[in-house]
């Protein structure tokens, strides 16, 4: 008799009759009878095992093993509809590689309970299964920018000087000298590298230190950040509505089977094609006063806003041209009305909101120097970053993608702390 190691998938996939061994953690136990019927999870799934009393001194060890426990069963495969996956395995050896405590995750444990046993509730199926479509959108982020001749690069996550505004800085320690930040964005070292790869782009980390509870802020995020030479906003929006485009496409293609353990309604996802639809923000704000909104034009919009928004439109959309006191400082005028800025921000629908900010930056020099100071910032603090402009500057954009909240909108959770395994808020750095 000879038994081949075999994954749960590729054991649900066995004709009757095969020997199979499979190895993973206890997902469940029952005793019906004179029979042990063990469900055992590993990373592909979950699959029944059957112990029968009186066979084998296993019978004792089945009988008595614990939830999450590791363990490797031999057996036959069985057909058996009334299985998860249609099959079971008829076991003949059972053997235990390391006996779990008593398991703490029980069906009644509070949202909070779970956060603070992060470390044992990723193994939960629904923590995997946002894992698995998470791993798809960070494998096709970084073959969308291969494809489209963009070089990785990677940036510092120590900084001197804001990038997205004080509010949010997290000050670090660094031997007691200057003043050292977590960056909160890699934005302005892929300007400095366009120079030289012309396009660019990096996953990483980015810091931000918000002081608001809310579900879709994190203080430390998954940001997936492009810049590109010689583009222009418009360029840049195309980019980036292929990019999500493609990430969901292949979300729809490599993760059937999560998004139905989630619930999610596909068919939103399937609509998720180019074009997306392009509002202006003073648009966008006319749009929000006809709902009977109380917004005035200048402000930036919040997350009731964008979800009152995204009630109008059925796919991803852009919303272009933000005043300039409401956006970052290095976001270029518009030259066609100086009012507003030449950025964009993509939203998600179904009420998840921004998912991208990015747009065209200054590239002339004294225009720099000039908005810097306009808000309220010291060009000494951005010397490098202004250097830029002196030695052949030339047109550029970029943007940067919200990792963790693209995840929560395709997976359709209600809270962006799903979306990664564990979670930075302003209340939670444990696990
Ligand atoms: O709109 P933001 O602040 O833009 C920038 O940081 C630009 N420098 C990016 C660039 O042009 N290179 O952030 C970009 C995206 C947001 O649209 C949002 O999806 C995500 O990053 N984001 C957060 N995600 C989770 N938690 C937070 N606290 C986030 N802050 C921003
Ligand atoms: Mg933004």
């Amino acid at each position: 008799m000879s038994f081949t190691n075999v994954s749960i998938r590729e054991a649900l996939q066995l004709p009757e009759g095969s020997k199979a061994r499979i190895r993973g953690w206890v997902y469940r136990r029952r005793i019906y009878g004179d029979k042990a019927f063990v469900v055992v999870r590993d990373s592909t799934g979950i699959m029944q095992t059957v112990v029968a009393k009186g066979s084998t001194i296993d019978f004792e060890k089945a009988e008595n093993i614990t939830i999450e426990s590791a363990i490797e069963v031999e057996g036959t495969v069985k057909n058996d509809p009334r299985a998860p996956g249609g099959k079971e395995l008829r076991v003949t050896s059972f053997k235990i590689i390391s006996k779990a405590e008593p398991f703490p995750i029980t069906a009644s444990a509070s949202r909070e309970f779970l956060l603070d046993i992060r470390h044992l509730w990723v193994r939960s199926r629904k923590m995997t299964a946002i894992f698995k479509v998470r791993n798809t959108v960070f494998r096709a982020i970084h073959d969308y920018f291969k494809n489209k001749g963009y070089y990785e690069v990677q940036c510092p996550m120590f900084i001197t000087a804001a990038v997205e505004g004080g509010a949010t800085l997290f000050e670090v320690d660094y031997f007691g000298e200057k003043k050292v930040y977590l960056t909160q964005s890699s934005q302005f070292y892929l300007e400095a590298l366009i120079y030289s790869l012309e396009k660019v782009y990096t996953v990483a980390p980015s810091f931000r230190a918000e002081k608001s509870r809310t579900r879709r802020h994190l203080t430390e995020f998954w940001h997936a950040e492009a810049e590109a030479a010689w583009a222009g906003l418009n360029d840049m929006l195309k980019v980036e509505e292929e990019l999500i485009a493609y990430i969901v496409e292949r979300v729809l293609e490599e993760n059937q089977q999560e998004l139905e353990f989630l619930k999610r309604d596909i068919s939103a996802l399937e609509g998720v094609k180019p074009p997306f639809p392009r509002i202006s923000y003073t648009e966008a704000i006319e749009m929000l006063k006809r709902k009977g909104i109380k917004v005035e034009w200048g402000e930036d919009l919040g997350a009731d806003e964008e979800r009152a928004l995204t009630q109008e439109f059925e796919k991803p959309f852009f919303i272009y041209g933000y005043p300039v006191k409401a956006k970052a400082f290095y976001h270029k005028t518009d030259p066609q009305n100086p009012k507003v800025t030449l950025s964009a921000d993509l939203l998600a629908p179904e009420g998840y909101g921004e998912i991208i900010g990015g747009g065209e930056r200054i590239a002339d020099k004294n225009e720099l120097i000039r908005k810097i100071k306009d808000f309220g910032l010291n060009p000494d603090d951005y010397q490098w970053y202004i250097d830029l402009r002196k030695y052949g500057s030339v047109q550029h954009a970029g943007f940067g993608l919200g990792i963790d909240r693209t995840v929560m909108w395709i997976c359709g959770l209600d809270h962006i702390i799903d979306a990664i395994p564990f979670p930075r808020t302003i209340r939670r750095i444990y696990p």
